[in-house]
């Protein structure tokens, strides 16, 4: 599904109804919480996220990455999120929303989304080399800003998978040079590494472990180094161990993993972390959801009756992890 038309007239996103993300950090920043920035792909989490984040007065960045972008077509992505942005405003008065890419990894796509109403977009060129991570941001950024859209870079790697990056161990980011990074490329916010980790498998736990401590030091160096300045998490989903055993009581096989506890982003989200990274969490709720549908009822086989399960518990877990995880509800 990934053709996509070129011919298509460039959107600016304030066309489609979504905002850039400057105001919701400043907000972000000096409230003491971090924007939830959500990954969908398909219908049923849009609907669920934005249906979550209307519901609690939370502000919302709606993540798209380079996967997700190729499996539902870029020409529908742009109207579907249209669409939901119209649902929205007819469940009541919207709660604002930035359109984003997440882990661009090209100038061509970033300028691809900016050309198709993305209001903000991340540039990961943190595999390579500082010095070309630096230009080919700054380019990202020169396109971007003129057209009022964000940028996102990153510093570090993280554990796991990171798009077509898979690393073995964290390499942390160097608080050393996150200034000189800023400065050079004009960045709107900045990824960091301090021991977050992508996908439902971030760490090998044994029964009742849990995962080792973020590395928050490294996080007030980068404070001290550029103060004020917006900060994002990666790879923050808490893979929550409920879902876990509903996936293993319905037949999955997910073991011995853990995630990042929910404990430890809320003080994140306390400090300059202005954004906060879940994709998996979604992911192992919908396959809890379905799962427990297909295990009870074997003769189902209308995908309203497992998608929509599904949707209810994605509302009911996007909305815990805006009041008691990352602080959002009730800002807006
Ligand atoms: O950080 C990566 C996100 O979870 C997106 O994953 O590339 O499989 O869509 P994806
Ligand atoms: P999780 O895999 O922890 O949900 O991280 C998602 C993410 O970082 C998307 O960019
Ligand atoms: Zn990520």
């Amino acid at each position: 599904m990934s053709e996509t038309a070129t011919t298509q007239k460039p959107v600016s996103f304030k066309e489609l109804g979504f905002v850039n993300t400057r105001e919701m950090f400043q907000a972000a920043m000096k409230g003491g919480y971090a924007i939830p920035a959500y990954n969908f792909n398909n219908m049923e989490q849009l609907q669920a996220i934005l249906t979550a984040c209307s519901r609690s007065r939370s502000p919302v960045i709606l993540q798209v990455s380079k996967g997700a972008r190729d499996y539902a077509n870029a020409t529908l992505l742009r109207w579907m999120a249209r669409g939901a942005m119209e649902m929205m405003k007819e469940m009541g008065k919207p709660v604002p929303v930035a359109l984003h890419l997440d882990h661009g990894d090209s100038f061509e796509l970033c300028q691809s989304c900016i050309d198709n109403g993305f209001s903000s977009v991340m540039i990961d060129a943190s595999s390579k080399p500082y010095a070309e991570n630096v230009a080919l941001t700054k380019k990202v950024v020169e396109y971007a800003h003129p057209r009022n859209v964000t940028v996102e870079g990153e510093l570090g790697i993280l554990a796991g998978i990171e798009e077509h990056v898979s690393s073995e161990k964290s390499h942390y980011t160097d608080p050393k040079d996150v200034e000189d990074f800023v400065k050079k490329t004009g960045v709107d916010s900045l990824a960091i590494s301090i021991g977050t980790s992508h996908g439902a498998f971030k760490f090998k736990v044994k029964p009742g472990e849990k995962a080792p401590p973020l590395r928050f030091d490294i996080l007030e160096a980068v404070e001290q180094r550029i103060p004020g300045f917006p900060i994002v998490l990666h790879g923050a989903s808490s893979v929550l161990p409920g879902y876990i055993e509903m996936i293993n009581k319905f037949g999955g096989k997910m073991e011995g993993t853990a995630g990042i506890p929910e404990e430890q982003l809320r003080r994140a989200a306390k400090s300059a972390v202005c954004k906060i990274n879940i994709d998996s969490d979604g992911r192992l709720v919908m396959t809890a959801m379905i799962r427990k549908v297909f295990s009870e009822k074997p003769d189902e086989f209308d995908p309203r009756k497992y998608l929509g399960p599904a949707r209810e518990e994605l509302i009911k877990m996007y909305m815990e992890k805006n009041e008691k995880v990352l602080g959002s509800a009730g800002r807006c």
